[in-house]
């Protein structure tokens, strides 16, 4: 392979302390020399109206290029009531625009939740995947990726426990044949 594929990584929590960062921060050791995982920060976007793009804040110019200029999507993020924080949809909205011009188009995507609750953020995770289904982003089916009980992942020093290593490597691993196999020509 002549060069890695480049990964927006979209971590749908502002929190400093966030577990969701922490899952995406394993996920950026374990990926693949294939994947070449980027952060790209959905903060300091403002909330998306219609009316700004007739002048875009620079925000917005910086972020859709972020995501235009990846090759893949990956999305880490945290359940708020049942659904997507809304900084995340936000930002999926901000990159969807202006009409046409969708930075998300053909991107292959994949999308792991996470937790404390027992539920693993399943809400959360397939909201996101009914607007991926809208963006024509393919997203990975499998392996599924609800990781719950998440309180208790990383220990006091911030590392984490081995029982999730193992899995969260099956989801990199499988997600770098899924950018191959989806990647857009
Ligand atoms: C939550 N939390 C939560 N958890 C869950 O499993 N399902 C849910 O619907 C919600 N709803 C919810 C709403 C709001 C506004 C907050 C702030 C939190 C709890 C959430 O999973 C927990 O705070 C995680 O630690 C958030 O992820 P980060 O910030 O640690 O990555």
């Amino acid at each position: 392979m002549s060069k890695a594929y480049s990964v927006a990584v979209l971590v749908g929590s502002l929190r400093q302390d966030s577990i969701n960062r922490k899952v995406a921060n394993v996920l950026v050791e374990l990926a693949p020399v294939s994947l070449d995982l980027k952060f790209v920060e959905i903060r300091d976007l403002p909330l998306y109206n219609e009316d700004l793009d007739a002048n875009p804040p620079a925000a917005y110019n910086a972020f859709r290029e972020q995501i235009s200029s990846s090759d893949a999507v990956l999305f880490v993020t945290p359940e708020y009531n049942r659904s997507v924080p809304g900084g995340l949809k936000n930002a999926i909205d901000v990159g969807s625009r202006p009409y046409g011009k969708s930075a998300w188009n053909g991107k292959p995507g994949a999308v792991i939740t996470v937790s404390p609750g027992a539920v693993g953020g399943f809400g959360a995770n397939h909201n996101v995947r009914q607007s991926m289904v809208f963006l024509n982003v393919p997203c990975m089916q499998q392996p599924e990726a609800y990781v719950g009980g998440a309180g208790t992942l990383f220990d006091e020093a911030g590392r984490l426990v081995d029982r999730s290593r193992d899995f969260l490597q099956k989801f990199i691993d499988a997600y770098a044949l899924w950018v191959e196999q989806h990647k857009k020509l």
